[in-house]
């Protein structure tokens, strides 16, 4: 018999939505509270799920020890993973900008420096406008990178635009849409394929329903 599938959630803000999401496609998750297990089942135990930073998901399943996961196009297109992904699961919907002090002109033409989580996403769309730019790369808390004169823009997700307005920047280009996408590893796609499409019509089902 085929093992079951080992999927990754992503731990953080998308959490909670991939849960609610699941469920709706009748794959029930219960995380325990508090709990330090590492793996965990649904309560029909068809599968398998482990809980990972979102970073590191497109590494697992790249590698083959994951077979399936969830994860923000924000990081996939960041890490140039080598996956399938079969499915865009619609939520986590937010954008990847640019963005800088609002009372400030920034002019590509001097070169700026560019503070973001993101430093291959980033030097991609500078160099595509002939821009040429210092990236900085930070883990976190980008904003703050402007304001105390580490960088001039930052390039980041905004959701609401809360933390943008509240900082007093504002959104200068949009680079791309971002939501998160059901990624497979691809030699799972082909040898697990029946589970694979299951879990596939699964999603597919509650994300393309009709209202
Ligand atoms: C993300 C992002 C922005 C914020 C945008 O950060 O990096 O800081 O959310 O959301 P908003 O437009 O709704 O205000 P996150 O909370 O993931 O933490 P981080 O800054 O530590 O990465």
């Amino acid at each position: 018999m085929t093992r079951k599938l080992l999927i990754a959630l992503p731990k953080g803000r998308l959490l909670d939505k991939s849960i609610d999401l699941m469920g709706k496609a009748g794959i029930t998750v219960a995380p325990g509270d508090g709990s330090r297990l590492l793996f965990i089942e649904d309560q029909e135990r068809l599968f398998r799920f482990v809980m990972l930073k979102p970073v590191d998901i497109p590494v697992y399943v790249e590698s083959g020890v994951i077979d399936a996961g969830i994860c923000g196009s924000d990081i996939l297109r960041e890490l140039e993973s080598d996956v399938n992904e079969p499915l865009d699961l619609q939520i986590g919907r937010c954008a990847l900008v640019v963005a800088g002090p609002a009372e400030k002109e920034i002019s590509y033409r001097r070169n700026i420096h560019v503070a973001t989580k993101y430093p291959r996403t980033a030097a991609r769309f500078f160099k595509g406008k002939n821009a040429h730019v210092h990236i900085v790369k930070l883990e976190g808390s980008v904003e703050i990178a402007p304001l105390l004169g580490l960088a001039d823009v930052i390039v980041d997700l905004v959701e609401t635009g809360r933390t943008l307005k509240e900082n007093g920047m504002k959104v200068l280009e949009e680079i791309s849409p971002v939501s998160a996408k059901l990624i497979v590893n691809r030699t799972a796609m082909k040898i697990k394929a029946k589970q694979v499409n299951n879990l596939i019509s699964q999603f597919d089902r509650v994300v393309y329903a009709n209202p």
